[in-house]
């Protein structure tokens, strides 16, 4: 039978494709990581700065279609589970721009222009500084990319939580 409860409470069409295609995009970002790490080929950091601009302008897509749809109201919860859950998601929202964008001044500011799929280019729209660079490479590699990292665990052991544990269907508003 329809649950008409879970189905009222839904997330909107467009916000469901946009949480999915954004995991998939930081898994295929990632992804490309593991290849240049393992495989030690240039090709794959090409393509992890291209997937990784990708992901910032879903992100910017995806602010725009949050503040102008309603997200549905939220399942009950103690208020301190409530408010944990808008500060990772908040963070989720705010480190997958931050990520990308640090990722480009890096680039940029170590003197490469950013090759998007063949199609464009970012060219260096900076003055090339080593010590900026570095500090951004930094920021990318040691504190935003570990800060992502738990942010996410957090996620889908919440959501995980959720679905085994309070067996509140919370999974089924975002599928
Ligand atoms: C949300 C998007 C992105 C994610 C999740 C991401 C993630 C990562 C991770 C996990 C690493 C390896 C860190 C390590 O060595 O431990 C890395 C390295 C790197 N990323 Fe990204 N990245 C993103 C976007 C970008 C963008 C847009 C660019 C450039 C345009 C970029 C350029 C690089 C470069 C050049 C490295 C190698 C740094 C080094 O070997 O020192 N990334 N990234
Ligand atoms: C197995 C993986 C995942 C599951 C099962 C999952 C599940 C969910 C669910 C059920 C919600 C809605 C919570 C609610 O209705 O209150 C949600 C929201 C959200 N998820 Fe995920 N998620 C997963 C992966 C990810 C990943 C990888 C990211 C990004 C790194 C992410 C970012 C977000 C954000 C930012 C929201 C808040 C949406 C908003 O307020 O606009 N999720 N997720």
């Amino acid at each position: 039978m329809r649950n008409t409860e879970v189905s009222l409470s839904k997330w909107s069409v467009s916000s469901r494709i946009f949480h999915w295609i954004s995991a998939v995009l930081l898994l295929v970002t990632w992804s490309m990581i593991l290849l240049y790490e393992n495989l030690d080929n240039g090709f794959y950091i090409g393509l992890h700065k291209a997937f990784g601009i990708s992901l910032l302008c879903w992100m910017i897509a995806r602010v725009i279609n949050r503040l102008l749809t309603k997200a549905p109201p939220s399942v009950p919860m103690p208020k301190w589970q409530a408010l944990l859950a808008h500060l990772t998601h908040f963070g989720l929202y705010a480190l997958l721009i931050a990520m990308p964008i640090a990722g480009l001044l890096m680039s940029v500011y170590g003197g490469r222009p950013v090759d998007i799929f063949g199609l464009f280019e970012i060219p260096v729209f900076v003055t090339p500084d080593r010590s900026l660079a570095r500090f951004y490479n930094d920021l990318h590699t040691g504190i935003i990319w570990p800060a992502i990292i738990t942010f996410t665990l957090a996620h889908i052991g919440a959501a995980l939580y959720h679905q085994f544990i309070k067996k509140d269907n919370l999974i089924a508003r975002m599928k």
